[in-house]
């Protein structure tokens, strides 16, 4: 079932998601060649602390840092390491954060320094087809004309989507019904309804929508060794239309 959120939970959707959102921006301005993503992982953990949150992801499924970090080909859920960022790679960050028993989830990717045209191009398109699928998120609409506008887009420009991993509900879990895939016909699924959130989180490859996950258990790489970008939001079902609850207004 799809919960329907009070104005008071949404309110306390949107303070985990504020810190969320805060957390990301304050990643934005250390990523330079040369810094360890474990040194992000740390500069993250104690900024969600001292916000009065914690981790959404840390502990979960055994999940051991505070935030991704998936650079190039890896496509979501690399694990924070000694790895130094090197100018020309791209780096996707998701951050989830709890506070008040209700959770936030948003992801950015980020140029680290210089990146070829390509690596832009994809960056571009990814994040327009997040704000695409989120302008689909209408009362009335069906789930299903989420995933086909972000898969359109995408597809218009030669890049494709993942089909394996998926946004979800959010709200006093992480992970809630329903899965949002990033694909598919349109006018399918449940019906969209005022006070329903959402995380809808499009993953895009240069090449194939084809992907495995390493042996550390976790990170996810694309089939073909080409780049992938990540964009997430975490929003909320108006009567008016979607209203985005992951970008700190
Ligand atoms: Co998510």
């Amino acid at each position: 079932m799809i919960y329907i959120r009070s104005k008071d939970e949404i309110y306390k959707i949107w303070e985990s998601n504020k810190i969320v959102y805060e957390t990301l921006q304050m990643l934005g301005k250390e990523i330079k060649p040369g810094v360890k993503t474990k040194r992000l992982d740390k500069l993250a953990e104690e900024f969600i602390h001292n916000k009065g949150g914690r981790s959404a992801f840390k502990g979960y499924n055994g999940y051991p840092a505070t935030i991704c970090t998936s650079i190039d080909e890896q496509v979501v859920h690399g694990i924070p390491s000694n790895r130094e960022l090197r100018d020309g790679e791209i780096l996707s960050i998701d951050v989830g954060a709890e506070k008040n028993g209700y959770y936030g989830d948003s992801a950015y990717t980020y140029a680290v320094g210089e990146v070829e045209p390509i690596k832009k191009k994809l960056m571009n398109i990814t994040q327009e087809s997040l704000y695409k699928g989120i302008a689909m998120a209408n009362p009335g609409n069906r789930l299903s004309d989420i995933g086909n506008a972000v898969q359109t887009h995408v597809e218009s420009h030669g890049f494709s989507v993942v089909r394996v991993l998926v946004g979800h509900g959010i709200g006093r879990e992480l992970h809630e019904h329903p899965e949002v895939p990033n694909y598919g016909e349109p006018g399918k699924g449940p019906t969209l309804k005022a006070g329903m959130c959402i995380a809808i989180e499009p993953m895009v490859n240069v090449g194939t929508y084809n992907v495995f996950t390493l042996d550390d258990g976790w990170t996810v790489v694309t089939a073909d060794k080409k780049p992938s970008a990540h964009y997430e939001h975490t929003i909320t079902i108006t009567e008016d239309g979607p209203l985005i609850l992951s970008n700190g207004k």
